[in-house]
């Protein structure tokens, strides 16, 4: 099994599962380019996996307007992009407070909607663009959350669930031109998003009938899978990795 397409951009990859995943690809010899907000956070997340093949640059996804000109700048750094990994997102923990429908402000509601909503469909869109522009078979992966698998009482379930629902749309009608567009739907996974409550990965966590939480590696090996050339068989689709989580109702 190898990856389908080996220059690969990571939004999101300067920690967490973004990171593991720009890790395995590494690996497997791809040239990965990370992006977030924090350059500080890429540098870091670059010196830690210190392979020749990692590259890295500050964006922000929320920058709707600024997605194409950012995609140049990554291609030049790669010297193409044959696939993007969608990580980058705010966790529903972001605000400080809890998951009741009266836990959120408007301007909260805006501060994580525009990141993992509007942004996740603008940037979903602009990276097919690029590569129905430029004729290339090219690979996506959305990082969506089982939490789009519950009951939904704010709007980070509800910006997943969303994410879901584009991922299968668009995947089907752009198959066709070759672009294969997948997701993850991760259970509770070990990493900065969840470290209010995740503190050691030792923790017994019961919500999971694994009853542990999931690790990045392990999101990262089912990405490589997707991204891979057996992936394509999958075609428009979400694979909740949840460790049967038992508050998700899919
Ligand atoms: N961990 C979990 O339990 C879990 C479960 C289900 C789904 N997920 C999803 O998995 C993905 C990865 O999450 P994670 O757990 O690895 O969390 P994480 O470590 O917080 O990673 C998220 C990354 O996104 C970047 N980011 C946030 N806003 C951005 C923006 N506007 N522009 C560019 N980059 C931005 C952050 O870097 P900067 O702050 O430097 O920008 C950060 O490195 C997310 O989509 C998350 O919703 C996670």
């Amino acid at each position: 099994m190898k990856l389908r397409n080996d220059h690969i951009v990571i939004f999101g990859g300067g920690s967490g599962i973004g990171k593991a995943i720009a890790e395995r690809f590494c690996t497997a010899g791809a040239k990965v380019l990370i992006v977030g907000r924090t350059e500080k956070k890429l540098a870091e997340a670059a010196a830690e996996i210190a392979s020749d093949h990692l590259h890295y640059l500050p964006f922000d996804i929320a920058d709707c307007d600024a997605h194409r000109d950012f995609f140049a700048k990554a291609e030049a750094k790669l010297g193409g992009i044959g696939g993007f990994v969608n990580a980058a997102a705010l966790g529903a923990g972001t605000i400080g407070r809890g998951y009741e429908p009266w836990d959120i402000t408007p301007d909260e509601w805006t501060m994580l909607t525009d990141v993992n909503f509007k942004a996740a469909f603008f940037l979903m869109r602009n990276e097919i663009n690029y590569f129905l522009e430029k004729e290339v078979r090219g690979n996506i992966l959305n990082l969506a959350s089982n939490a789009a698998c519950m009951d939904i009482r704010g709007s980070y379930g509800a910006s997943k669930e969303a994410i879901i629902k584009w991922t299968r749309a668009l995947g089907k009608k752009y198959g066709h031109n070759g672009i294969i567009l997948n997701g993850i739907a991760p259970g509770a996974t070990f990493t900065p998003m969840i470290a209010s409550y995740a503190h050691e990965i030792d923790q017994k966590y019961e919500r999971h009938a694994i009853e542990r939480f999931i690790r990045p590696d392990e999101i990262a090996e089912l990405a490589f899978y997707l991204m891979s050339d057996y992936g394509e068989i999958i075609c428009g689709h979400t694979v909740v990795a949840d460790g049967g989580d038992n508050k998700a109702t899919l």
